[in-house]
């Protein structure tokens, strides 16, 4: 049985972890939050994640998984850990600051495994990274290990596309590009997917695999732009920008995206920063996307003061502002870089003119307390208890607000929900 260590065991890598035990490798996880570390071994995920409780409860007994803090020995090394942004000065102007990616994780992750690295091992490197980070990481692992890159082992990455809340659908059946230092290195990897990816592997080299991710999460963001800059216009000519879309989405050409909040999560809101900090003058429209993405929170901030301000002035109370939805995105349970969240942290420090509360099912109560937030459990509660209500994330919980009496409630959508409760 061929043995896979996966390092960093969160969102990308206990999936991964689970479905190479499905697949029939041995794995070891290694992460350095000892917290979930304790919750995988005894099946209880960390994470939410559609079928994660039943397949990780079945692996573990199994005993083909198992997660430590200690980095164990294994054929292929597969690395998951977090690439966020940081932000730097510009050199010799210290007014003028760029985001742009943190390798620090990637680069502990290859120091890590340098200790137990072995003659033909392969190391994967999963997590989303600048162009030129693969060629880094592997210098890395060949100074510490002591070993020779591309004769005694073999380095490739190979992004990550999936879905959060489709996986593992996506895990399975989704293409995958890989590049790798070396010819070698690409062939170890297409043979080591090709046990659970249904869909096709195509190779390429690491720098080309690298940049293919940027653009894809860069591509999005620039569509989410355009449909937020879409939505803004048509509400300044006191047109339905979800209406207005829907009509030219009947082109048979066009596709536009459904404005929202603002753009949050691990990839979306982070990764163009890698390309815009590397090649300034080519990315321009990335930079432009970013800040229209960027400054939709604020923009719904101001009116929701404005708003509140109206109230006030009419009904002599301030008014009870219930925010619906906390996420990034839909149905999942991650806050990360979520403008939802950062509108009602804003919204919520507002006391003098206005109550907020929130309602947000997928996140435990205790993180909320610990947010400073007001909370419902229940929705219709949620609803008879407001005066505004504010929807920031469509969950498809908050597709029952059809069966609830919203008359006399003040309704801002910034999701698309309600149009597309009544649509049809
Ligand atoms: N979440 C997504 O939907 C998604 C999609 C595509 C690509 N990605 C990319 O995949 C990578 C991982 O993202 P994620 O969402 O799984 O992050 P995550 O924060 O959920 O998980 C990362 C894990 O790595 C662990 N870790 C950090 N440093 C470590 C080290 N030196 N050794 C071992 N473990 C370490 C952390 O404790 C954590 O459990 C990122 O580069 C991200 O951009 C994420």
């Amino acid at each position: 049985m061929e043995k896979v260590t996966i390092v960093g065991l969160g969102y990308i890598g206990l999936p991964t972890a689970i479905i190479c035990a499905q697949s029939g490798y041995k794995v070891s996880g290694f992460d350095i939050d000892q917290d979930k570390i304790n919750k995988i071994n005894k099946a209880i995920s960390p994470i939410l994640e559609t079928g994660i409780t039943e397949k990780l409860k079945k692996i573990i007994k199994s005993g083909n998984l198992k997660a430590s803090n200690n980095i164990n020995k294994a054929n292929i090394f597969l690395v998951a850990v977090p690439t966020p942004f940081i932000i730097k000065n510009k050199k010799n102007n210290n007014l003028n600051k760029i985001k742009q990616v943190d390798l620090s994780y990637v680069f502990n992750a290859a120091k890590e495994i340098s200790k137990v690295l072995e003659k033909n091992n392969l190391v994967i490197l999963e997590s989303t990274v600048s162009v030129g980070a693969t060629e880094k990481f592997a210098k890395i692992l060949e100074k510490h290990s002591g070993l020779k890159l591309s004769k005694d082992f073999y380095v490739a990455h190979c992004p990550e596309r999936v879905l959060p809340g489709k996986i593992f659908e996506e895990l399975t059946n989704n293409n995958r590009v890989i590049g790798g230092i070396c010819p070698k290195a690409s062939e170890l990897a297409k043979k080591f997917y090709s046990k659970f990816v249904m869909g096709n592997i195509l190779i390429t080299d690491a720098k080309t695999a690298e940049m293919t991710k940027l653009i894809e999460n860069s591509y999005r963001d620039v569509n989410i732009a355009f449909a937020n800059q879409v939505a803004a216009m048509a509400n300044s000519a006191g047109i339905n920008p979800y209406k207005l879309i829907d009509l030219a989405n009947m082109h048979p050409r066009v596709n536009i995206l459904t404005p929202g909040c603002g753009v949050g999560g691990h990839c979306i809101a982070v990764d163009p920063w890698f390309l815009v900090s590397s090649f300034p003058k080519d990315s321009l429209l990335l930079k432009t996307a970013r800040d229209i993405n960027d400054k939709k929170p604020e923009i719904i901030i101001k009116n929701i003061l404005k708003l509140s301000k109206t109230f006030y002035k009419k009904n002599k109370v301030i008014p009870k502002i219930l925010s619906l939805g906390l996420t990034f995105k839909p149905d999942i349970d991650d806050l990360r870089e979520s403008p939802a969240l950062k509108i009602s942290k804003k919204l919520n420090l507002q006391k003098k003119k206005l109550k907020l509360s929130v309602f947000e099912p997928n996140i435990n109560k205790i993180i909320l307390d610990n947010l400073d937030f007001k909370n419902f459990n229940n929705l219709r509660e949620a609803i008879n208890w407001a005066d505004i209500i504010l929807i920031l994330v469509s969950h498809d919980i908050f597709f029952e607000l059809k069966n609830i009496n919203l008359k006399d409630k003040i309704i801002i959508d910034e999701s698309g929900l309600i149009y597309r409760m009544y649509k049809n």
